[in-house]
């Protein structure tokens, strides 16, 4: 319990996990990309970041808050930041928005409109790689992912399952299944948490019908929910 001071406004918080919590309590609208308060805290996409009154930034999905905190969520340098890491994750990104399934649902594709980011300077130096249609419920395209480790964490810790992981590192990390299996060689349940909570169009519904269809009366396939309803819990 304690009170901050948030853009020169006093701010009381009580038990809230994190700045970002209490920032939002406040009604201040924070961008981020990878945290879920139904997920782990994993502080990647950086999007949330403030600055402190010494001109520190720090995520604030990641910091607890203390009293007598003084940050700014809004300054010139972290604007400038978000707009860049936009830009960066646009970088790396396939960007066929135009045809995309979640065009229109995209979180990026928002935040680039929000942001302001209107063009890339930098080229896509990625590797492509080709997507999985071998699940009955999902389809997964590793060109559009983000890293975020949404679909990781809620495969794991609200499923239990861990059909999902984090491969490689630096810029050929990817998130697959472990030894770049098939997603329908895994125990995936087909429950489509990842893609509820997947912000980009890496993961999306199957839609050739057909074939869900079949699955759904295939008792060698595993279906615990027909398609998770969209839990996406900022
Ligand atoms: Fe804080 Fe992504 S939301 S690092």
């Amino acid at each position: 319990m304690g009170t901050m001071t948030i853009d020169g406004r006093k701010v009381e918080f009580t038990d809230e996990k994190n700045v970002l919590t209490v920032i939002r309590n406040a009604g201040i609208d924070i961008p981020t990309l990878c945290y879920h308060s139904e997920l782990s805290t994993f502080g990647a996409c950086r999007l949330c970041t403030v600055e402190d009154d010494r001109g520190k930034t720090f995520a604030s999905c990641s910091e607890v808050p203390r009293d007598g905190m003084v940050i700014h969520t809004n300054t010139n340098k972290l604007r400038n930041y978000r707009k860049l890491i936009v830009e960066l994750l646009l970088a790396a990104h396939c960007r066929d928005c135009t045809t995309c399934i979640k065009s229109g649902e995209c979180v990026l594709q928002e935040l680039a409109h929000r942001l302001g980011v209107r063009t890339v300077r930098f080229q896509n130096t990625r590797e492509q790689h080709e997507l999985d249609f071998s699940s009955p419920s999902i389809v997964r395209d590793p060109n559009k992912c983000i890293l975020c480790g949404n679909c990781v964490r809620a495969c794991e810790e609200i499923q239990g399952i861990g059909a999902l992981g984090f491969a490689f590192r630096g810029t050929e990390a990817m998130v697959m299944p472990a030894f770049n299996k098939k997603i329908a060689e895994t125990q995936c349940v087909n429950c489509g948490q990842c893609r509820a909570f997947c912000p980009t169009g890496a993961i999306s519904i199957h839609t050739n019908t057909d074939k869900v269809f079949k699955a759904l009366a295939d008792p060698d396939i595993r279906v615990v929910a027909q398609i998770a309803p969209a839990v996406r819990v900022a």
